[in-house]
């Protein structure tokens, strides 16, 4: 290995998943390049960006998987979960049918995914408070309900990213 390059101590996938545009790549790019458009296209397919990070002294190489929400654009699905160790499971909390389809995505999920995965429900777009469709207590009590960690996160204003990924990742190793 040569000198400037870091030392890898884990690679861990992570898939993002949800229904399109409720901001599943502009979370990603923030994360991944502190980045933000807000006139962001629709994902075709699927792409990934890495990061790595320290957890615990460890440094964790975090691989995370995008794909489209849209039906007729997405890759085929069980090679998009194969040794996915954590997802994603987003809405936008402006449009309450992105929230009532997460239990379609769940189960997806459980069809297609390890059973060990660490699932973690999230409410984007909480900057537009206002606008607001879905109660943070409905979303609380579904992740409660089903097992998952819950965050509400804002990838235009940076808030929460960070959290969400470490709460995965950190859950993970
Ligand atoms: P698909 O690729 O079609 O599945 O959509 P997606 O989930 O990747 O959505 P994308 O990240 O492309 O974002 C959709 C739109 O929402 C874009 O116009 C983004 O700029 C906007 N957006 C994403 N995150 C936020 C956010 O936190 N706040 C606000 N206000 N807008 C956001
Ligand atoms: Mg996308």
């Amino acid at each position: 290995m040569g000198s400037g390059e870091q030392k890898i101590d884990y690679v861990f996938k992570v898939v993002l998943i949800g229904d399109s545009a409720v901001g599943k790549s502009q979370i990603l790019a923030r994360f991944s390049r502190n980045e933000f458009s807000l006139d962001s296209k629709s994902t075709i397919g699927v792409e990934f960006q890495t990061r790595t990070l320290l957890i615990d002294h460890k440094s964790v190489k975090a691989q995370i998987w995008d794909t489209a929400g849209q039906e007729r654009y997405r890759a085929v699905t069980s090679a998009y979960y194969r040794g996915a160790a954590g997802a994603m499971l987003v809405y936008d909390i402006t449009k309450r049918p992105t929230f009532d389809h997460i239990p379609r995505w769940l189960e997806e999920l459980r069809n297609h995914a390890d059973k060990n995965i660490v699932i973690i429900l999230i409410g984007n777009k909480s900057d537009l408070e206002n606008q607001r469709d879905v109660p943070t207590e409905d979303a609380k009590e579904f992740a409660e309900k089903e097992g998952l960690f819950f965050l509400e996160t804002s990838a235009l204003q940076a808030t929460n990213v960070e959290s969400a990924f470490t709460t995965v990742l950190t859950e993970i190793y």
